[in-house]
């Protein structure tokens, strides 16, 4: 004779797949990323100094940040840049994503030197948006509305990074937000 469980029921399998991790973002949108990143890595070099171009020829009030005490440009950090803020984006991605220690010592560096420089929370918000709006034009063809909803995660963190007042509130509001999408 078998017998049959009939109650309780066994549970579900538990979909880790769609549960956000410490830093907000689910293994389907990390997948996402890195996948999309791929794409834009191969010609990295071609998409920051178009990233750059645009960016300043519409605030070019900003290129004043790399301007040294004796008011002359830097050109050295202006040239460097558009690089080092991408490949901000790809160690996030790469590396910091499934990493929140790395994830946070990181962009706090980023937003610490910023800050010396007198770069606001809103000219990154600019910035960030500029670059997701390039990201997903570039990658229109192949993305998914998993990678579209990571990308945006990626923007609010680092902007969250950034702003002036109230910073942990944010950070949290970005992570609980995170959260519940
Ligand atoms: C997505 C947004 C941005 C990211 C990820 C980013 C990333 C970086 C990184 C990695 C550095 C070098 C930090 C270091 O060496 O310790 C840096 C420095 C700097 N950034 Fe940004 N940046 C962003 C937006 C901006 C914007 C909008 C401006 C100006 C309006 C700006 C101005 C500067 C300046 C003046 C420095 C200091 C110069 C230097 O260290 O070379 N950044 N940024």
């Amino acid at each position: 004779m078998s017998f049959h469980i009939l109650y309780p029921k066994p549970l579900p399998p538990r979909d880790n797949q769609s549960l956000p991790n410490e830093n907000g973002f689910t293994a389907t949108e990390i997948a996402s990323l890195r996948n999309g990143w791929r794409h834009f890595k191969r010609r990295f070099g071609y998409h920051s100094k178009q990233i750059f171009m645009k960016f300043y020829q519409e605030h070019e009030q900003m290129l004043e940040k790399f301007r040294n005490r004796m008011g002359k440009f830097n050109m050295q950090q202006l040239h460097r840049h558009p690089q080092e803020l991408l490949q901000v984006y790809g160690n996030l991605i790469e590396q910091g994503l499934d990493n929140m220690t790395y994830m946070h010592v990181l962009m706090t560096a980023i937003s610490q030197r910023h800050r010396m420089f007198g770069v606001t929370g809103y000219e990154i918000k600019l910035q960030t948006d500029h670059i997701t709006l390039y990201i997903l034009a570039l990658l229109e063809k192949i993305i998914s509305p998993t990678f579209v909803s990571g990308l945006e995660k990626l923007r609010r963190l680092i902007n969250a990074y950034h702003c002036e007042d109230a910073c942990d509130e944010l950070l949290e509001e970005s992570s609980n937000e995170a959260l519940h999408n």
